[in-house]
This record gives structure tokens, C-alpha cells and sequence, in this order.
């Protein structure tokens, strides 16, 4: 397949695109390189014949009527977006902006190159979407496919319209889509403003380590290379108009994932106390979502896609390569914002 990868500058993004590659896809990346791109991440790919870079911004119709005439694609994976909570909290007018009207323009221009096309029933938009639209789940339950959406972030609200933009395209107008909902990925090249980076680079710098209330929010973590593989899945494999849950099967509270990445950092590069003293707990986030958790059973028994790595061997991996990466994560600690306390109001 050609699949036109929308943010693949970013984390999860560019793991789609390196994975495609592998796969044997052709790929256009278009990313518009806003503070959270990184093309250092896909240079094991930038010179692949199948690869092809566009730096343009969803929310320009122009340029997206011109990079589907010139390339194309079989497929769109949609990922571009705004996705720092934080960020939507101090500054919500872009998450607007691009999530919901850059979704909505990128719609427009697929449905437009796909009726050019005369319709065909095996073009493929998949919006690549998080578990957040969910909203909060109290000590027990899990999110299915039917659970109602209650956001409570200005990320996740955008994010949730986006959702029902993308359903709205494929009712209305048949635009042939495909969505899925993720919980929290980790890996690497995760930018240096989420939680698990933020844990590993200032415990290396032996700074305080900022936990979020009393660390008793619960997430289910994902290896972002099984989250690539399960979007290439559901982008082959999915059944038309449907949307899948994805998960990891590993639910951790903030402080024990916290903990966790400490005992690592521990064993593979020792300081002189244990990185765990290092722990501070600051302010919570406003809104900040108790528990979310994935009932999977989807994906699994319809498509037969289950994670392959544990949460334990992919924070080892993960502390591993933050460890031997250090010139990636220190270009862009230089960036706006990196660093500081976002979205305290
Ligand atoms: N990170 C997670 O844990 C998680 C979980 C589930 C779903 N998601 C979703 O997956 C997608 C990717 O998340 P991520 O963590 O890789 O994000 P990211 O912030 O690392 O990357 C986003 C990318 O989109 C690009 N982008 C932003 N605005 C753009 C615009 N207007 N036009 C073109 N490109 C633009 C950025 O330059 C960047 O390369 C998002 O849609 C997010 O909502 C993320």
C-alpha cells in the first residue's frame, strides 16, 4: 500500500513510518515539524525509495489537494495532532485548530482525492485517536468500543470531535474509515515532556522527579512499536466503519510506573542514592483523569492482535535506549516549553 502518514515527525508517528517501511509499504510523511517533531526520528528511513517527505500542515487545503494529486496513496493514517494535556490546558486554540479543524480539512481533501478516484471501496482513512475520549474510570471497569464519551481535558474534547468528524465522514458521505483508541504508548523516541522521559532524563540529571498529586492516577501503558504494529493491523484488517480499542494489558499507577523506571535506572546506571529519592510530589493537574483502562477484546478476537512486549521488558528497553541516545533528547530539551511546569493554571 501507499499510506500518507500524517504526523510522522512525532512518536508515534514515526514509529508507523519506520514499521510501514519494514512492512514493504510505500510511505508519505506529512508533517508540519511543529515543536514535538523530530525527523532524526525517521533518518533510518529518509532515504528508503518508499519514503517521501512533505512539510505541510493539515490545516492547509492547498497543500493537502496537492500532496494527494502528486502521490496518491492507497491509505491515510491520520496522527498529526496537538497531544500534550498540559499544553491544551495553558494554551487550548491550537488543540481546536489542528485537532478538529485540520481533521476536518484532511477529511475534505481525502473525500475529494477519493470521489476523484470514483470511490474505491478499498481506500482507507484511519484515525489514529487515545483512550482519553472515555473520560475517567472509577477503581474498576474498562473502556469498550461502546462506552460514552465524557472528555475532560481540552485535549481530549478535541480529540473526541475529531473522532466523531471522522465517523460523520464515513456515515455521510461514505468516505471509507476505520478508528482506533489507544491507551498511554511509551518507547522510544517519546518526546522529552512526557511522564516517562521526564522520569529517566531528570533522574539522570539528578533532579527532582515531579509526580502529579499523590501518583495514584491509573494508566494502562503501551510499547509504542505494538501500538505501530496494531495500527498497521487495523489499517490492513479492520472492518469498514469500525473502531478498536487498544491496549497493553498493563495497568500502573503513576507511582508505581515511577518507581518501576527508577529501579531500572538503578541497576543499569547506579547513582550514588537511589533514584527513587529523588520523587517529589507537586500540584495535580486540573481535571486530571483518575484511571483509564482498555478492554481489548476486540481487536483480539476479531483480528488477532495482542501486544508482544511486557510492560517490563519495554521500560527496560525504553530506559536502555534513552541511555544511549543522549544527543536526541538533549537537542530538544532546548525547545519552549520543555522542561517546565505546563498546565497548573
Ligand atoms: N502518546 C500517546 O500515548 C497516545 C496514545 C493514544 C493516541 N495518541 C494519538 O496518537 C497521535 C500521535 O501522538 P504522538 O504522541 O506521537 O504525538 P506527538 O506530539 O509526538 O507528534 C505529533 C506530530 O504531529 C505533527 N503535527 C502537529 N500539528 C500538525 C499540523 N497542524 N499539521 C501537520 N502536522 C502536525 C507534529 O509536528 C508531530 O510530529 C495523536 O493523534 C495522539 O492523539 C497518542
Amino acid at each position: 500500500m501507499k499510506i500518507l502518514v500524517t504526523g510522522g515527525a512525532g512518536f508515534i508517528g514515526s514509529a508507523v513510518v519506520r514499521q510501514a517501511i519494514a512492512q514493504g509499504h510505500s510511505v508519505v510523511n506529512l508533517d508540519a515539524l511543529t515543536y514535538a517533531a523530530c525527523l532524526d526520528n525517521v533518518a533510518t528511513v529518509a532515504d528508503h525509495p518508499d519514503y517521501a517527505f512533505e512539510h505541510a500542515d493539515i490545516r492547509d487545503a492547498e497543500a493537502l489537494a496537492r500532496i494527494f494529486d502528486t502521490h496518491q496513496p492507497d491509505a491515510v493514517m491520520h496522527l498529526a495532532a496537538e497531544s500534550h494535556v498540559d499544553r491544551s490546558i495553558d494554551g487550548p486554540g491550537t488543540f481546536i485548530e489542528t485537532n478538529i479543524t485540520g481533521t476536518y480539512t484532511l477529511l475534505q481533501a481525502a473525500r475529494t482525492y477519493w470521489s476523484a478516484q470514483g470511490k474505491p471501496d478499498n481506500f482507507r482513512f484511519h484515525h489514529v485517536s487515545t483512550d482519553e475520549v472515555f473520560g475517567s474510570l472509577g477503581a474498576t471497569g474498562l473502556f469498550t468500543e461502546t462506552t460514552p464519551y465524557a472528555p475532560n481535558s481540552p485535549y481530549s474534547a478535541s480529540k473526541a470531535a475529531s473522532d466523531h468528524l471522522v465517523r460523520a465522514w464515513g456515515e455521510t458521505y461514505g468516505l471509507p474509515i476505520v478508528l482506533s483508541n489507544c491507551s498511554n504508548n511509551y518507547g522510544p523516541f517519546h518526546f522529552p515532556e512526557k511522564l516517562v522521559p521526564v522520569v529517566i532524563l531528570n533522574a539522570l540529571a539528578n533532579d527532582p522527579i515531579p509526580v502529579y498529586g499523590r501518583g495514584d492516577n491509573v494508566r494502562d501503558w503501551l510499547y509504542v512499536e505494538d501500538h505501530a504494529d496494531a495500527l498497521l493491523c487495523v489499517l490492513r484488517r479492520g472492518a469498514l466503519g469500525r473502531s478498536y480499542n487498544i491496549g497493553g494489558h498493563n495497568e500502573l499507577s503513576n507511582l508505581e510506573l515511577v518507581r518501576t523506571l527508577c529501579a531500572l535506572l538503578d541497576e543499569m546506571q547506579p547513582g550514588s542514592v537511589p533514584y527513587a529519592d529523588l520523587i517529589t510530589f507537586v500540584q495535580d493537574r486540573p481535571g486530571h483523569d483518575q484511571r483509564y483502562a482498555i478492554d481489548a477484546s476486540r481487536i483480539q478476537d476479531e483480528l488477532g492482535w495482542t501486544p508482544s512486549v511486557t510492560v517490563e521488558e519495554g521500560l527496560r528497553r525504553t530506559v536502555r535506549w534513552y541511555l544511549d541516545n543522549q544527543s536526541w533528547w538533549q537537542a530538544l530539551q532546548a525547545r519552549d516549553g520543555v522542561g517546565k511546569r505546563l498546565g497548573a493554571l
